[in-house]
Parts: structure tokens; sequence; C-alpha cells
């Protein structure tokens, strides 16, 4: 696996003008890393790219594994201009942003789960983490970290064992891999879907591309457990299901999680 650098990246990037990446061998979590900045003052455009995470945060305050020479951990700082409510559109952004990157570079077809993950043959290849401070003075976000990881290759000694059944990688093991390519693909995507946002067209991509859609899927609501029928994403992020009860649900982005049942049905 070639060695990350901000002058291979900067040579695929379109964005270079308006980006400064940060590459780092091994850092507890670039998220943490790109918040401090931010509470500095850093830009919108630092971009913290590093090798290895000792303490990769995912949603839910789970870890997130980020082995050596095998991944790909980002963290964006945005500074939008859009209301807070709008906050959600930057995960499926970077969904779709991620997704089309992989399709391209390695030549697979991987799909959205709602929210924030993505996967490739019932396994999670990358895990989006959107994460915000907000102005006190009048609940605006101040900034946002926008916080990718990707298992571009399995890592040499495999994954953990809790993660076996549940973690696979965006290429082949034989594939040649550029990871340097990979990364500016993935941001110069990112930014040109964030920077001047289109939510009806971000909503959309999202829809085309998730693999939730028509699903079974398990959820945990109002502390009630359901299982049902996904049917839609509506302009909130939520996900409608169809309840096995015979009502319509809809669960909030925020705090909330799924598991996709294996036997699909789409004509429900
Ligand atoms: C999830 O699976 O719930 C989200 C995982 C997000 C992981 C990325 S890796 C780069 C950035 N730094 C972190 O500590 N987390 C995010």
């Amino acid at each position: 696996m070639n060695a990350l650098s901000k002058q291979n990246i900067c040579k695929h990037l379109n964005h270079s003008d308006d980006t400064n990446i940060i590459i780092h061998d091994c850092v507890e979590s670039t998220n943490d890393i790109a918040r401090l900045l931010g509470v500095q003052g850093a830009e919108q455009g630092t971009i913290i790219i590093a090798n290895q995470q000792t303490m990769g945060r995912g949603r839910f305050a789970k870890c997130f594994f980020s082995p050596p020479d095998s991944g790909l951990y980002i963290s964006i700082v945005l500074r939008p201009k859009f209301d807070i409510s709008k906050f959600v559109y930057v995960t499926m952004a970077a969904g779709v942003a991620v997704v089309d990157a992989i399709k391209l570079f390695c030549d697979v077809e991987p799909r959205l789960k709602w929210i924030n993950d993505v996967i490739l043959n019932d396994k999670k290849i990358c895990g989006i983490l959107a994460e915000s401070r907000i102005k006190s003075s009048d609940g605006s976000p101040e900034f946002i970290v926008l916080g990718i990881g990707i298992n571009v290759i399995e890592p040499k000694g495999g994954y953990l064992t809790e993660l076996e059944h549940i973690a696979g990688a965006a290429c082949n093991d034989g594939q040649e891999v550029d990871r340097n390519k990979l990364a500016a693909l993935i941001i110069d995507n990112v930014l040109d879907k964030v920077i001047d946002m289109d939510e009806a067209c971000i909503l959309k991509e999202f829809k085309d591309r998730l693999g939730t859609i028509g699903k079974r899927v398990v959820m945990v609501k109002d502390g009630v457990t359901l299982e049902g029928i996904a049917v839609d994403v509506d302009s909130t992020g939520g996900l409608i299901v169809k309840g096995d009860d015979g009502n319509m649900h809809c669960l909030e982005h925020v705090n909330s999680s799924i598991v996709e049942l294996n036997n699909e049905n789409k004509s429900e």
C-alpha cells in the first residue's frame, strides 16, 4: 500500500486551492484534531488525513477500527452557511461522495445503509461521522467536522474478531490501490456537494444509492422494538418504515440506527 502524501493527493485534487491537507501517520482520532483546529479558527477545507487511528470513533460512541496501511481516515472542517436543520445533508452528501468514488476507483457497486454506512457484499466498508459545534449566540453551526473512515483493503492482521463478519474492504486484495488518488476523489466529491448545497439533489442521489429501501429492518423507536419494511427517506433524513403493526413510522436520524434483515422484501 502506497504512503499517503499531501503532494500526491494534491496532484489529483481539483480543490487543491481551497483546501489545506495535513497528513499524519498515527493519531488518536482525526475528528478530534480537526475539531481542535476548528476551535482555533481553521478555515473550511482544512483536512486531516491519517494512516492509522488508535481511538477512531463512530456513532453512538462506538470505536472505529483504524489499522495502519489499509484504510483512509479523513476529517474535513466545513463552515457551512446553512441552518443546523440541514446538518443531516452533510452526512448524506458524504455517503454519496464515497459510494461514487469507490465505484469509480475499485469498479464495484457499494450501497448506502441508512444513514451513515457504506456496504459492499453485505459488509461495512466505510462509516461517516459528522459532528458540529454550535454558536451559542444563535444556534447556527460554527463549524462541522465531517469524518470518513474507509477500509480500502483488508488489513494485514485481519479485522478484530468481533468485526470479522461485519467489516469488509472496498478493493480486492490483489488490486493496485493508490490511496492518494482515492482520497482526492472523495474530497472533491464531498466539496462539490456541500459548498453550494442542493438539498433536493443530495436527497435524490442518496435515495438512488440507498440499499435500505425495500429491506426488512428492525429498529427501536421510543423504547419499543419494531420490525417492518423501509419504504422511503424524508426531507429531514428520517427513514420511513411500514411497520408490521400496519402503521407508518418515521425514524429520526439523530440517535437512531437500524438493523437490516437479510430477507429482502421489495414487493411490499
Ligand atoms: C461510524 O461507523 O459510526 C462512523 C465511523 C467514522 C470513522 C471516521 S474515521 C475518520 C474520523 N475520525 C474518527 O475518529 N472517526 C471518523
